[in-house]
């Protein structure tokens, strides 16, 4: 996600600096920004396409120290979900930044107003929650905190605008909207596989020629990485106390097992 949103800010013209504590996926990004920066630029007329490419990719400098965010107006959180990394990192951010920075979250469900009280500057912590993958897809949306301030969602809204997204607004609550309906979905896919009701691929067709889901809900989930689905599940049942969003034992399995989707080679699919 962190690729994918460094690579739409700075397409939009915006100078990037894109961190992570490992020089490996900082490769890892770059691969993918390049690859899906040329998909999208051979797509244009070859006289539209001047330095877009070249430029794009100029305007992102990539580094392991999150020290070098100093003088962001905004930095964007995207680690994995899970509420002590993320709170680790926007602690050390609010050291790092100076007190106007906007500190938003890519989180997919955790508490924007927990991940907010970390920090000393709750009005300027907000959701900013991109859908993957970044480039292609148009929503963000977007989560005030209990004390998120007013400003803080208007430079947010602007921003996510900028970048010719659209936003959403949505309160906090677990899953906010997004995560709190397709999950649910996802998950009752997985129990239909794990009850033997159908394989993966005739649930995932049922939906997609039935439904014209784009992918079906296992592709998806593998998409999305079942890691992730396992994590954003577990906000979901543990903050509504609700066993309608119980994870699925099967998923529990596989993540167990290392088969967490597409990243890893191999999901409800093999890659
Ligand atoms: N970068 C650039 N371009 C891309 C791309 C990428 N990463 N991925 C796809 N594209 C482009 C392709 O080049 C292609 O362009 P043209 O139509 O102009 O040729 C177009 O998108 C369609 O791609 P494909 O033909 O390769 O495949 P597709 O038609 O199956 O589309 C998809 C791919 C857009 C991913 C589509 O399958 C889709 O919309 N899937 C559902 C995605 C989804 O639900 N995302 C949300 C996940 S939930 C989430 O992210 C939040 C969370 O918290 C869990």
């Amino acid at each position: 996600m962190g690729s994918g949103i460094a690579q739409v800010g700075s397409f939009f013209g915006n100078q990037i600096r894109l961190v992570d504590r490992d020089q490996q996926c900082l490769d890892r990004g770059l691969a993918t920004i390049q690859k899906s920066l040329r998909r999208i630029v051979d797509k244009k007329p070859e006289e539209e396409r001047g330095g877009i490419y070249e430029e794009t990719l100029a305007r992102i400098q990539l580094g392991t120290d999150l020290s070098t965010l100093s003088d962001c107006e905004i930095v964007i959180e995207a680690v994995f979900e899970n509420f002590d990394v993320k709170s680790e990192i926007l602690k050390t951010l609010d050291e790092v930044c100076p007190a106007e920075t906007i500190l938003a979250s890519n989180t997919s469900s955790i508490s924007i107003t927990r991940l907010a009280a970390v920090t000393g500057r709750a009005p300027r912590v907000i959701g900013m929650h991109f859908m993957n993958p970044v480039p292609i897809m148009k929503l963000v949306e977007i989560i005030r905190g209990l004390e998120t301030s007013d400003a803080t969602y208007r430079i947010t809204e602007g921003l996510t605008k900028s970048l010719g997204k659209v936003p959403v607004e949505a309160n906090d609550f677990p899953g906010f909207v997004s995560n709190r309906v397709l999950l649910p979905m996802l998950n009752e896919a997985m129990f239909a596989v794990m009850e033997g009701v159908a394989s993966p691929q005739a649930v995932d067709q049922v939906m997609r020629l039935g439904m014209n889901h784009p992918m079906g809900p296992l592709q998806l989930a593998d998409f999305i990485g079942l890691d992730v689905c396992l994590d954003i599940l577990n906000v979901l049942h543990d903050g509504f106390k609700d066993p309608k969003y119980r994870p699925c034992p099967l998923l529990r399995k596989m993540v167990d097992a290392g088969h967490l989707g597409r990243k890893s080679g191999r999901g409800f699919y093999e890659y």
